[in-house]
């Protein structure tokens, strides 16, 4: 595996100002729809999922299930509420995901060159972070943040930000962890919303402006965003390519609920098009 994605998978609720629906989601399946741009078969994916979910979705993305554990109970469900201020409540039902579950770890991963803690509870991360370090020494691990946990435990989060080799987070994120404590020496991705995303490495920012859609549901945009970045790095892609494509599809996705609308999947074509015709 060029990449394995950690993290959960289920169903999202979106209640925005343009509707709601339930789709595929969780965390850990978004970034695998934004990381499945290149060849999924080299993209592993963790997580316990209950055995009410289909598993159809994940399955058609093409990447590699051996990490996916299947036990009997709920699969996670997330309640996301988008306001017409840009700010979103949150809550979730873990079902029988709520604890990192290290021993489902494949030891057939272990040769991977980078694993992605996509969103969850920073405990998890966490535990994961310890486990991963001790088993898988040479590998590099990224971490994505969310404001929900960096509001709720920020000190928590940010010991998980100390432990990584790359950091995730949107502004607020940012704000919420870093605006009265000292920034880690860690590299950060940092994302702007509408404005994009920059990449952050020893204080100096360089950033990617993205074309602003208007926003029909946002939910896994960040997802998208590091799944296509994290792919196209493990590819060998320069940096400031990855993240241009990342934003490309970030902004498909927004437009439309779900991370399986036509729009996103029609930008995923293009960037896996453009990327293996200049190779
Ligand atoms: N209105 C928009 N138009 C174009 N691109 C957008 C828009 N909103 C978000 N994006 C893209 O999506 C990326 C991620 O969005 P955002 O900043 O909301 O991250 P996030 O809060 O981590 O998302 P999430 O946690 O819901 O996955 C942004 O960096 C940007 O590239
Ligand atoms: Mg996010």
């Amino acid at each position: 595996m060029k990449l394995v994605i950690v993290g959960h998978i289920g169903l999202n609720e979106d209640r925005t100002p343009h509707g709601s629906a339930v789709s595929p989601g969780g965390a850990a399946y978004a970034c695998a729809r934004g990381a499945a741009v290149l060849d999924a078969t080299q993209v592993g994916v963790v997580a316990t999922v209950g055995d009410d979910l289909s598993l159809a979705p994940i399955r058609n993305l093409g990447v590699n299930l051996l990490g996916v554990r299947v036990a009997r109970g709920r699969s996670p469900r997330f309640y996301i509420d988008q306001h017409p201020d840009g700010r979103r409540t949150f809550s979730v039902d873990f079902g029988i995901a709520t604890e990192a579950a290290p021993d489902s770890f494949p030891q057939a991963y272990r040769l991977t060159r980078h694993v992605h803690l996509a969103t969850a509870p920073p405990e998890q991360q966490l535990a994961w972070l310890v486990h991963l370090r001790r088993v898988l020494p040479r590998a590099t691990i990224s971490v994505d943040m969310f404001e929900h946990f960096a509001e709720r435990d920020g000190a928590l989060c940010r010991q998980v930000c100390r432990g990584a080799d790359l950091i995730f987070m949107n502004e607020e994120e940012q704000r919420l962890l870093f605006g009265g404590h000292e920034h880690p020496p860690v590299p950060a991705v940092v994302k702007f919303g509408p404005e994009g995303a920059g990449y952050c490495q020893d204080g100096q920012l360089t950033r990617v402006r993205a074309t602003r859609e208007e926003p029909v549901d946002t939910t896994h945009a960040g997802e998208i965003l590091a799944g296509v970045f994290l792919s196209l790095r493990a590819y060998g892609l320069p940096r400031q390519d990855c993240l241009a494509h990342a934003v490309r599809a970030a902004a498909a996705k927004v437009t439309q609920f779900g991370v399986n609308g036509d729009a996103l999947t029609a930008t995923l074509d293009r960037i896996r098009a453009e990327v293996t015709a200049a190779a």
